[in-house]
């Protein structure tokens, strides 16, 4: 199992470059899907001025785009998939569309890692593992089919967030139930110093001084994360120093086959 490709988004990042450093030192073979390649370069030329042997190669995926996604998993090619760790993520500052016509935030954070996770099924190994990175955020929220195509009327930047990634974790749930040879899991990083905590808003300088200091390190979000991927378990909530199966309150499989059916309409009407 552990010969196949790990596979990681957004792992540029401040937590997905820390899990390319943990995973490649562990031996493991690890592709960097980003949409900034010359940044991607730089974390990988860091990693590889301390571990030399690490197994790294970078692919670009700009999650934005139903057709980057389409040309990375060609990309992907032949090779064995291991894990997929679904970590890119954004908090859309204001409401704009894509040139595929979704709403910015649901595109990167849901309608991207879906399509992904689905184009990658037939390279994954028997037992291969994916984790979705979700957020606390999920619990404050609801979702039905017409949350996935936002309007402007109903964007604001932490709902809109706490939504895609709500819909990320129902669709989690329902690729599980389809696909038992697959692992999945969840990882809830907490609250973390990244640039995802920058609101853009009047008070982030005041947040940086009063909010930051007691926020996670990357290094400290990830290993929920990390531990989900190096786990035996499947369908598990990582979060803190443990896991814990996925709370109730998300338990609706058929909410979660409605938003599965809903998600496969829009993506074909938008020709994914
Ligand atoms: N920070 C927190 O408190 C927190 C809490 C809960 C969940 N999370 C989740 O944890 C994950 C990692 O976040 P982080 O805190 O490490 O933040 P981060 O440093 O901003 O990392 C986010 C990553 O997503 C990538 N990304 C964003 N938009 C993309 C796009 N259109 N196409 C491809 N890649 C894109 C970014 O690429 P670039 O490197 O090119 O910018 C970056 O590598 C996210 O899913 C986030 O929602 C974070």
């Amino acid at each position: 199992m552990k010969d196949g490709k790990v596979i990681i988004t957004g792992a540029s990042g401040a937590m997905g470059s820390v899990a390319v450093r943990a995973l490649a030192s562990q031996g493991r073979s690890v592709v960097m899907a980003c949409r900034n390649v010359q940044k991607a370069e730089d974390v990988r030329s860091r990693i590889i001025a301390e571990l030399p042997d690490a197994d790294i190669e970078i692919r670009r995926l700009e999650l934005g785009s139903l057709e980057s996604v389409k040309s990375f998993a060609e990309g992907v090619g032949g090779t064995p998939v291991s894990a997929l760790f679904n970590n890119a993520g954004v908090i859309s500052r204001g409401y704009s569309l894509t040139a595929d016509g979704l709403e910015n935030t649901f595109a990167v954070n849901y309608f991207a890692p879906v399509l992904l996770t689905k184009l990658l099924l037939p390279l994954m190994q028997p037992d291969a593992m994916v984790v979705n990175m979700v957020s606390l955020t999920c619990r404050f929220v609801k979702i039905d089919g017409k949350s996935l195509r936002p309007g402007p009327e109903d964007f604001s930047q932490l709902g809109t967030y706490a939504r895609s990634k709500l819909a990320l974790l129902r669709f989690s749930q329902e690729f599980a139930r389809r696909n038992p040879s697959i692992r999945v899991n969840l990882a809830d990083p907490g609250i973390v110093n990244s640039n995802m905590i920058s609101m853009g808003k009047w008070f982030d300088p005041l947040a940086d001084v009063l909010f930051r200091p007691f926020c996670k390190s990357p290094e400290r979000g990830v290993q929920p994360a990390l531990r989900a991927l190096a786990s035996e378990e499947r369908n598990r909530y990582f979060v803190g120093k443990g896991s814990k199966p996925i709370s109730e309150r998300y338990s609706d499989p058929e909410l979660d086959l409605r938003l599965w059916k809903e998600t496969e309409r829009i993506l074909s009407e938008v020709g994914a």
